[in-house]
This record gives C-alpha cells, sequence and structure tokens, in this order.
C-alpha cells in the first residue's frame, strides 16, 4: 500500500427509478479498470420522478446491489440531477479563484432562479490559464435540500455519506474516456432511463446545460400495454429487444418525438442564452431506453444529426468476472451513469 497512493477504489452508486446500479472501479493502475458491476431491479413507484416515495424499499435494493458488487466499505459516490441542479456557464469579470468564490453567491442570484438561501453553489474556472479580462465559468447550483435527501437515502442504507456528485459531471467522465469524440463541439449526450430522459448538452467537453424530461422506458411500457393491449411482459421483452417489432412503431414516433423536442428546446434555450453556436453536432444516447430497438434511427430521422447509443465498456478496462452473469451488451448502456460515478478518485 503507497502511503500517499490513491484510495484504491471508487464505488459509484446510481439509484435510478427502475434499477439500482454499481460500478466499482480500482484506480491503483495507470489506468482504471471496472471490476465489479450489480443491477438490482427496484419495486416499482419506490422513487418517482426522482423522489424517494418509499425508503425502506430503496435502502434494501442499495444494500442488495452493494452486496451482489461485493463492496464492503461504506464509502460511495452518488450525484444529484434533475430540475432542481442547474448548471450555467457564464462569463465574468476575470479574478482570482478566492475573489472568484465570493462573486459566485451574486452571480448566482443574477442567474439562478433559486431562493440563494437553500442551494449549495459550487463553480469552476474554465480557463485558469487564459489572460483575457473576461473569464468563462461553470457555475452549479443545486437545492440543499435534493442532496440531503440524497444523503439521507445512502444513511438509511447504512451508508456514511460522502461526495455528491451533479449527474451531468459523470455522465461527462464516463463519455470522456469512451468517446474522445464526444468532447469536441456540441454535442448531448441522453441519457434515457425508466422514468426520466435527462438531456446534456456539452460544448468541447464543457457540460453547459441540464434538462431532464419526463419521458422513459416506463412510458413506452405503459403505451405498448394500453395502446396495443399486450402485457408488460411483453411489452418489456420488446423495448429490451434487439429486434424492431411493428408493435413498436407508434410508441416510437409519439415518445420519440417528445425526446426529440427535448433535444431542439434544449439546443434552442443554449441559443438564446450563450455566444455559443447552437447546431448540436451529434447524439450520444445510454440507459435503458437507448437500447430500445430503432429508437436512435428514429430520432436520427427526426432531428438529421447522427445518433449512436453509447457504451461505457469501449475504452475501459474489464476485470475477467467484473460482468458476472449480466449478458454485457444488454447491460452496457445502463451503466454509463454508474461508472462515470466511479470514474472519479476519491482522495
Ligand atoms: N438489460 C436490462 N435489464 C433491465 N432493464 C433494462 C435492460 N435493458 C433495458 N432495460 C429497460 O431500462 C430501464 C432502466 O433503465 P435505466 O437503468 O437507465 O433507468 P433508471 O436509471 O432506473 O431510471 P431513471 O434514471 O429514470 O430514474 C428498465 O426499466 C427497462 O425498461
Ligand atoms: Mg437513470
Amino acid at each position: 500500500m503507497a502511503l500517499f497512493g490513491r484510495k484504491k477504489t471508487t464505488v459509484g452508486l446510481d439509484i435510478g427509478s427502475g434499477l439500482v446500479k454499481v460500478a466499482v472501479i480500482d484506480h491503483s493502475k495507470k489506468q482504471p479498470e471496472l471490476i465489479k458491476v450489480a443491477v438490482v431491479p427496484l419495486l416499482a413507484d419506490a422513487i418517482v420522478e426522482g423522489e424517494v416515495m418509499d425508503p425502506g424499499i430503496v435502502a434494501e435494493a442499495i444494500q442488495s446491489a452493494l452486496a451482489a458488487a461485493d463492496v464492503k466499505g461504506k464509502h460511495v459516490v452518488t450525484a444529484v440531477g434533475g430540475r432542481d441542479v442547474i448548471i450555467k456557464r457564464i462569463q465574468i469579470e476575470r479574478v482570482k479563484e478566492q475573489q472568484a468564490r465570493e462573486l459566485m453567491r451574486w452571480e448566482a442570484e443574477q442567474h439562478v432562479p433559486f431562493d440563494m438561501e437553500s442551494v449549495e453553489l459550487d463553480f469552476q474556472i474554465l480557463d485558469p490559464d487564459d489572460d483575457g479580462v473576461e473569464m468563462s465559468v461553470l457555475l452549479v447550483a443545486a437545492k440543499r435540500e435534493l442532496i440531503e435527501s440524497k444523503l439521507r437515502v445512502l444513511t438509511d442504507a447504512g451508508l456514511e455519506p460522502g461526495l455528491v456528485d451533479v449527474d451531468a459531471f459523470a455522465l461527462h467522465n464516463a463519455f470522456e474516456i469512451n468517446y474522445p469524440d464526444a468532447m469536441k463541439g456540441i454535442v448531448a449526450l441522453v441519457n434515457i432511463g425508466h422514468d426520466v430522459t435527462n438531456i446534456n448538452i456539452l460544448d468541447d467537453g464543457v457540460p453547459i446545460l441540464t434538462r431532464d424530461i419526463t419521458v422513459g422506458t416506463r412510458r413506452f411500457r405503459e403505451d405498448l400495454q394500453r395502446e396495443q393491449g399486450i402485457s408488460a411482459d411483453e411489452a418489456q421483452q420488446l423495448l429490451q429487444g434487439y429486434d424492431r417489432s411493428a408493435h413498436l412503431d407508434a410508441v416510437i414516433e409519439s415518445r420519440g418525438e417528445e425526446i426529440a423536442v427535448g433535444i431542439e428546446r434544449a439546443a434552442a434555450f443554449l441559443a438564446s442564452s450563450s455566444r455559443a453556436a447552437s447546431t448540436v453536432r451529434a447524439i450520444y444516447t445510454c440507459g435503458g431506453g437507448a437500447r430500445i430497438p430503432g429508437l436512435s434511427d428514429a430520432l436520427a430521422d427526426r432531428l438529421r444529426v447522427s445518433v449512436q447509443q453509447a457504451n461505457p465498456l469501449t475504452n475501459l478496462n474489464i476485470r475477467d468476472g467484473a460482468l458476472d452473469s449480466l449478458v454485457t451488451d444488454e447491460v452496457a448502456s445502463l451503466l454509463m451513469l454508474p461508472i462515470g460515478l466511479a470514474m472519479r478518485q476519491v482522495a
């Protein structure tokens, strides 16, 4: 053990409304190595749109996911996201870091539509080595309540509250090592989950906008049941299958349109609020919904831009047995966020 060495492993814990996912990454070698993954389903409605409705069930699912991933320690990295988190790139007069810290609360008041008393702020100077009169700063604001409720979930599961990251940053980390090309120009990372689709826009690798829309595999499944008269299990199989069935046409059309509009709106907001060019050059999808057969093609046709289903295992070293009995192709796209969380080296 190196005295001043990095902590060896980081555990990324993604508490989704459909699945609790754990990824464990060993950082002791030159290259990070994925050593274990676990995916545990969560009972319906235990979490609805990010809000924990049944803390006991969620705590149990977290514990069983950690046990399945052989995690013995109590430190995990989690993240918050959704509409109570705001990311904004701003230009301010160039000052030293310490002074920037003092300015940030005032700046946040101008840019963040939350009550400043109930908000946690963080920021990063994006161009510290430039010497222009202005500097570019990435401002992050999260409602304190959101962070506190996340910490409560962890404590309920017997964990020690540690680092709470922001979803958009964790996704960015996973993309950075697997898709270096996604760090160029304006791209959208679209995480299509069970309840929520998370749209993140990167400008030259900087996450500058994050938006959530309430569409996910749950809505697709419910539509299939209602409109096509098929069972929940059958619907789930179609959504997780490899072949596009004609049953999926109507739902891909309608729900795909909602996702496409969400991406368009995010890009339009960007155009109106920043100096950045706003044409999205490429879209990368992840999350369980990214696997819906035909959805990527529909988005590509509709938005006239390339859409790629992203795989967080592309450039990652993977220890034998890390995925255990899981089928890599079936879970890879679900692991983007937990892997991004575990990429964080906790000192
Ligand atoms: N291999 C798989 N195993 C289980 N579910 C899968 C699989 N592939 C796709 N799915 C679908 O993806 C959904 C879960 O996706 P994901 O893990 O991205 O959502 P989540 O993070 O739980 O939800 P949210 O982010 O909206 O809270 C499942 O509900 C299911 O419909
Ligand atoms: Mg999710």
